[in-house]
């Protein structure tokens, strides 16, 4: 199998976001991605869903590895930031990390 650059996981759970916010997010991310050329080559990335990421609040909740970094409150806008900036330029949108994995918490 060919490898991924990074994993991306969207909660699309009823906690976090009203009507589930997360999953328009997580069907938007499919199509940025196939538009930024992020679904194959040396830099794809693996989309994912999950039901619950234990925050519950805040949300949608995005997170990104293997940087270990949590984005809250992701609107569509910053979904598109998320993946130009972040997925294939490699710099993290910082005014929108709630959580860094191993950094402390925060
Ligand atoms: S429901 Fe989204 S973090 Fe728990």
């Amino acid at each position: 199998m060919e490898p991924y650059t990074r994993h991306v996981l969207v909660c699309t759970g009823g906690f976090c976001s009203h009507d589930r916010g997360g999953r328009a997010i997580y069907a938007r991310l499919a199509s940025l991605l196939q538009r930024h050329g992020l679904l194959f080559g040396p830099t794809r990335v693996k989309r994912s869903e999950t039901p619950c990421l234990g925050v519950c609040a805040g949300g949608p909740i995005v997170a990104v590895y293997p940087e270990g970094v949590w984005y809250a409150g992701v609107t569509p806008e910053l979904l598109d930031r998320i993946v130009v900036e972040h997925l294939k330029e490699g710099r993290v949108v910082e005014e929108a990390v709630f959580h860094r994995l191993g950094a402390g918490g925060g």
